[in-house]
């Protein structure tokens, strides 16, 4: 077992593990250096790495070394640690969500969310799947949700437990798609999943409630190629940095009448909430 770090200038971090979580979908390690620079970490066989050149070309120039070492025998071990259970408190309630290793906590009123930190991006640590979570927690369900590039499926699973039904799950990675049904079934949810490039594929499916936590390019190609019914009533968008967040705001706004109730900042990450104006 390998593993990848690559060390990057500070300023630049946030910026580089935007690009590094496409590459490396289900999380990457993040340490603060003595030194005051951060450094991710994957890990895994040679061959399932990314690849250099990629990496190289998404921390473009704030790289500053790409370091690789032979993990010893207890590198399960050490997955295992990275991964710990998240919680995420809002209007009243508490959702804890897990690996599978991890016991479920017996906390009064605590929603318990078992994610395996598998192929697919999810596991709640993550700054803006855990905004997505928190504008969640304190919506009412009024119908159904579909969920935008769904990659474990947390925030489906999350929708589902909160009585939001049906749920609708769609990623344009296949790993995505078995990573949320396993994921929903561990969980005891119903969540259909399927494939749908948010790229290609026209007017992306809608809900009562959407969830996309997606990158700006994607956000900004959702907004322009629109909802395949009527805008959903409610919006929660994430994977945006906190400059970007207007940007957002402003396109859903224009194009389907979603403006903002909500916005919430982590690091230099945020997440919208966006409402149609007629409700
Ligand atoms: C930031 S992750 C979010 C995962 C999960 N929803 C969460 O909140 O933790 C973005 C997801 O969008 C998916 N994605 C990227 N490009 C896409 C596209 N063109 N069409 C559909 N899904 C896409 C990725 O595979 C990934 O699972």
């Amino acid at each position: 077992m390998i593993r990848l770090a690559i060390r990057v200038a500070a300023a630049d971090a946030e910026l580089v593990l935007a690009e590094l979580l496409e590459l490396a979908p289900s999380g990457v390690e993040e340490n603060e250096l003595p030194d005051g620079r951060v450094e991710y970490a994957v890990y895994g066989a040679s061959g399932e790495l990314p690849a250099l050149p990629d990496l190289e070309a998404a921390a473009s120039g704030a790289l500053v070394e790409i370091v690789t070492s032979e993990v010893d025998d207890d590198w399960d071990q050490q997955w295992k640690a990275f991964h710990k259970p998240v919680s995420i408190e809002n209007g009243g309630r508490v959702l804890r969500v897990r690996p599978p290793w991890e016991k479920a906590d017996s906390g009064a009123d605590q929603i318990d969310l078992v994610v395996d930190p598998g192929q697919a991006f999810g596991t709640g640590a993550h700054a803006t799947t855990r905004l997505c979570l928190e504008l969640l927690l304190a919506l009412e369900p009024v119908g159904g949700c579909v969920d935008l590039g769904c990659g474990s499926g947390v925030l489906s699973i999350a929708a589902a437990k909160l009585g939001w039904m049906p749920v609708l799950a769609v990623d344009h990675e296949a790993e995505s798609v078995e990573a949320t049904i396993a994921n929903a079934a561990a969980n005891g949810v119903a969540v259909t999943a399927a494939r749908f490039d948010l790229r290609r594929d026209g007017p992306v499916p809608t809900a009562p409630l959407v969830l996309a936590n997606l990158l700006l390019p994607l956000l900004l190609e959702v907004a322009s190629a629109g909802f395949d019914q009527e805008p959903p009533r409610l919006m929660i968008a994430s994977g945006l940095l906190v400059e970007q967040a207007d940007e957002v705001a402003e396109a859903f706004a224009d194009a389907h009448g979603l403006l903002e109730r909500d916005r919430r900042i982590s690091g230099e990450w945020a997440a919208l909430l966006l409402a149609r104006h007629s409700i």
